[in-house]
């Protein structure tokens, strides 16, 4: 073990932090500066960095190390009771002003427990989910040990997972038997529902995380065209499909607003597309301190963008789905509303008649789902 405090290791990666870099990213680097950092030490340390993003407004000593250790100590309070912090001290020190105006919780009352509810689901650590391939999931947990199930039919293939083993160094990894994918990205891949023999894309593949699971729906039969601007995580998203031994897909590298990659017409589309994460804030806390209003406005426009340029890609009777991990208005319904409006082609059609989801756009809010927040919207080509 270190013999330095966590609290005193804590202070690299948050300067780093400070200087720019994502929180993420500075613990990333700080463990290939410590390779010898064991196991137990990296996750106190991911924990308290996290706790400090956390409750960064709370904390009042004068050395971040202090403020590191005040903010571990808030952090095992709350955990234990999450109401010795009250409502409104937590509505406005957990995250920036900017995001009330643009967050739509719902009617009261109870739209109003929802949106405490969110913000106390900011403060604690979220679980860890893991995807199974098809069917696989008991046999999966089984094989990890320290698993629980999903409760919902909109992640058939998700498992908890509560151990404290490096999952990315476990053989079942290696062997391609499981992704960690977020319980919510799990639902976008379920409501795409791509059929074997199918011709999809996905047009913001980025790493693969939902590339995948949609390959693995079409049982390796068809094929999805997987594009991103970023060559980098296109380059991963390979070594992904090739752990999963899935050969069903091509890549094309593509960044809206040039042409498009292809003249393919598709039975389904997928754009999972760049947004603002305020979804992903419980799981990446330092983002609400760096996200901006101006970063959801111009966020809004690439996905504005991005639906219309492949909207004329849908073969008659294709399905366009729509999805972002963040909870804004100009995001999420202002997008939809706006891109529904000029594509009399489309109509928006229910998200899964079959998983009772006759809706055809939802929000899933954190607590919902101990999961990320997404918002999902669906059309079809008349
Ligand atoms: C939400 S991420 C995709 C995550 C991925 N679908 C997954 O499940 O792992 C959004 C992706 O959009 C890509 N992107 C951002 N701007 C883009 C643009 N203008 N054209 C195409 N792709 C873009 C980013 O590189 C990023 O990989």
């Amino acid at each position: 073990m270190p013999t330095h405090s966590i609290f005193n290791y804590a202070v690299e990666p948050i300067n780093q932090w400070k200087e720019g870099m994502n929180a993420d990213a500075a613990l990333r680097e700080f463990m290939k500066r410590h390779p010898r950092f064991p196991q137990e030490g990296r996750e106190k340390l991911i924990r308290a960095v996290f706790a400090y993003f956390r409750w960064m407004r709370w904390l009042e000593r004068d050395q971040l190390a202090d403020q590191v250790e005040s903010a571990s100590v808030i952090q095992e309070r709350f955990a234990r009771d999450p109401h010795s912090i009250k409502d409104q001290t937590l509505a406005a020190w957990a995250v920036p002003e900017w995001v009330w105006p643009e967050l739509d919780f719902g009617p009261e009352p109870a739209g109003d427990a929802l949106k405490y509810a969110w913000l106390r689901s900011l403060q604690k650590t979220p679980p860890l989910w893991l995807r199974a391939r098809p069917g696989t999931a008991t046999a999966l947990g089984r094989r990890l040990g320290h698993c629980g199930p999903a409760d919902t039919p909109l992640a058939p293939d998700a498992l908890r997972y509560n151990g404290h083993d490096d999952l990315y160094r476990s053989a079942p990894f290696e062997d391609g038997a499981f992704e960690i994918q977020d319980l919510a990205s799990q639902v976008v891949g379920t409501l795409c529902a791509p059929q074997p023999g199918e011709t999809w894309w996905d047009a913001c593949a980025g790493e693969g995380g939902k590339s995948l699971h949609l390959a693995d729906q079409m049982q390796n039969k068809g094929t999805l065209w997987c594009s991103d601007r970023s060559i980098r995580r296109l380059d991963n998203l390979k070594r992904r499909f090739s752990r999963a031994k899935l050969y069903n897909y091509r890549v094309a590298p593509w960044e809206t607003p040039d042409h498009l990659p292809t003249r393919t017409k598709f039975d389904g589309i997928l754009v999972d597309a760049p947004c603002s994460g305020v979804g992903t804030w419980a799981r990446n806390p330092d983002a609400r301190w760096t996200t901006a209003l101006k970063d959801v406005q111009e966020l809004a426009a690439v996905q504005l963008q991005l639906l219309n340029k492949v909207a004329g890609s849908l073969k008659p009777g294709g399905r366009l789905i729509y999805a972002v991990c963040t909870l804004t208005r100009s995001e999420t319904t202002a997008v939809s509303t706006a891109f529904g409006a000029a594509h009399p082609e489309l109509e928006p059609v229910a998200l899964s008649t079959a998983h009772g989801l006759p809706s055809t756009a939802t929000t899933l809010w954190p607590p919902e789902h101990n999961a990320n927040g997404m918002f999902i919207a669906a059309w079809r080509r008349r």
